[in-house]
């Protein structure tokens, strides 16, 4: 814990540019808000106190943060500005504090805590009252940019929409992150004037007048320019989501996983993966889940809120909040939905929907089935085409199927029901009463042919021509047929 050290996290803007009824800094990359990102990594520093301001919306955004101990929340009031927001922000800073007060923006999500820490001691080094994160862009369009006097010091911030075409030239800008000493706040924020391009208080103004009052302060550039980026509209959204991802990516590349296609392939900051997981092009790995070892996902799979066990597979599938187990597979072109888990070396297959239900260890669900509100046990095998009718239109109910159990093509489980262990059904049964163990379980009355049909009934069509035809031929063959029995 550093106890000279407070954090201030601005995230009372509405966003405006993001044309949005989420409040800006709740737009998630990497499967965390905006915000959660500057958040964490806020956490890494262990700051004396970490104050998150907010305004727009904030009842959402207090509750997108959810439980953060520690946190405290500082309300932004009608003055608009960066500038008023970090005043109230140091105006509820605990009794005396006069360390140093680091301030982040809310929309400046890449920023890994050794950079922070090193503007922080940069900070110190130069003992300086205020010292910016800069960065160098070939595109400063919308950032505020750096002057600097002649002889190379920094002399203030002018905002894009303040700045003349020559300031505009400037591409060293301010990354919208800085350190300042507490007294240097205290002092100057009450003297902002919000006589500028947008009417408000902007706490880039402090710079100029600690230089004014003579003081030193100083610019650090960030390791890589990439990470000062702001996300102020949605292509900045996307830029900022890719660059999040692509350092993911190489994260768990390092870590001994196979990524085929690193441009295809998005993983949740919230995900983990163990070595020698394959991860094939265009999946999506999201949430919470997490891959055990030799698992193969992909190609076009999206997990959200998975479990996958050691050397499973599954392939061009979709699957939220399920648990698959060690040598499982499951697709191509599965459906997995909230509450399925299925057993070590169990198989959800082609054209498979489930739901809610528990496939046990060895069983297989090979076909084109829908298998939801159902328990399976062990080594059971349900027969292609089988659906589980789980919904009377008020209620669902199960469908309990043993162990060992096979069941025919194309049933159809009426639920409730259950099938005990070993049993069978017929292709085609519709099965609304139970069925005990070991029983064979038939629904389907015989069949029945109703002969010549259709030269009767359809007379003069290709249908009627064609048995004709295999009558015919039927009735000669049939004829020395019939001689030889
Ligand atoms: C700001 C900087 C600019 C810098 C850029 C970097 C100012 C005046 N300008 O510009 O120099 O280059 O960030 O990304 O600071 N916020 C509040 N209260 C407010 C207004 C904003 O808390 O009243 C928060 C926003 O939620 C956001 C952050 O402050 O997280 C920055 O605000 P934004 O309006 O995006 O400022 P920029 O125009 O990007
Ligand atoms: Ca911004």
């Amino acid at each position: 814990m550093h106890d000279d050290l407070a954090i201030v996290i601005l995230a009372a803007g509405q966003g405006t540019r993001m044309k949005s009824k989420l409040p800006k800094v709740l737009h998630p990359i990497g499967g965390r808000p905006l915000v959660g990102h500057v958040l964490h990594t806020a956490d890494v520093l262990e700051a004396a106190v970490i104050e998150i301001v907010v305004r727009h919306d904030r009842d959402r955004v207090v509750e997108a943060i959810g439980d953060h101990p520690g946190l405290v929340v500082v309300d932004q009031d009608a003055v608009p500005g960066t500038g008023r927001a970090v005043q109230l922000a140091v105006d509820a800073l605990p009794d005396g504090f006069a360390g140093d007060v680091l301030v982040l923006s809310g929309d400046v999500p890449l920023l890994e805590a050794d950079a922070l820490a090193a503007l922080v001691a940069a900070h110190r080094d130069a003992e300086a009252e205020a010292t910016i994160l800069s960065a160098v862009l070939d595109d400063a369009t919308g950032y505020g940019r750096i002057i600097r006097d002649a002889d190379g010091t920094v002399h203030r911030i002018v905002e894009h929409k303040d700045a003349s075409d020559d300031e505009r030239a400037v591409s060293e800008i301010n990354a919208g992150v800085y350190v300042f000493r507490a007294a240097a706040l205290r002092e100057h924020l009450p003297n902002l004037s919000a006589e500028n391009a947008q009417g408000e208080l902007y706490v880039t103004d402090v710079i100029r007048m600690i230089r004014d009052a003579g003081r030193i302060v100083a610019a650090s550039a960030a390791p890589d320019a990439r990470v000062a980026l702001g996300v102020n509209d949605r292509v900045q959204l996307a830029e900022a989501g890719r660059i999040l991802n692509e350092r993911i990516v190489r994260r768990w590349q390092r870590e001994g996983v196979t990524v085929q296609d690193p441009a295809t392939t998005w993983i949740d900051d919230t995900v983990t993966l163990a070595p020698d997981v394959t991860l094939l092009p265009n999946t999506h790995i999201r949430g919470a889940t997490s891959v055990a070892e030799d698992a193969v996902i992909g190609p076009d799979t999206t997990l959200v809120d998975c479990e996958v066990g050691r050397g499973a597979v599954i392939k061009r599938s979709d699957a939220t909040l399920a648990d698959f187990g060690a040598e499982s597979t499951v697709g191509p072109f599965a459906y997995v939905r909230a509450g399925t888990t299925l057993g070590d070396g169990g198989k959800i297959g082609t054209f498979v929907e489930s739901k809610n239900s528990q496939i046990g260890d060895g069983s297989k669900v090979p076909h084109l089935s829908y298998i939801g509100d159902a328990t399976i046990g062990e080594r059971a095998n349900i027969g292609g085409g089988a659906i589980t009718a789980n919904y009377d239109d008020v209620n669902k109910h199960r469908t309990e199927i043993g162990d060992e159990v096979h069941t025919g093509t194309h049933n159809d489980f009426v639920a409730p029901v259950r099938i005990g262990d070993g049993a069978k059904t017929g292709a085609g049964a519709v099965v609304r009463k139970d069925v005990p163990p070991g029983a064979l379980a038939l629904t389907v009355a015989p069949q029945r042919n109703v002969e010549g049909w259709v030269e009767k009934n359809r007379a003069g069509t290709r249908a009627a021509e064609a048995a004709a035809r295999a009558r015919r031929t039927e009735e000669a063959a049939g004829g020395s047929e019939a001689e030889a029995h």
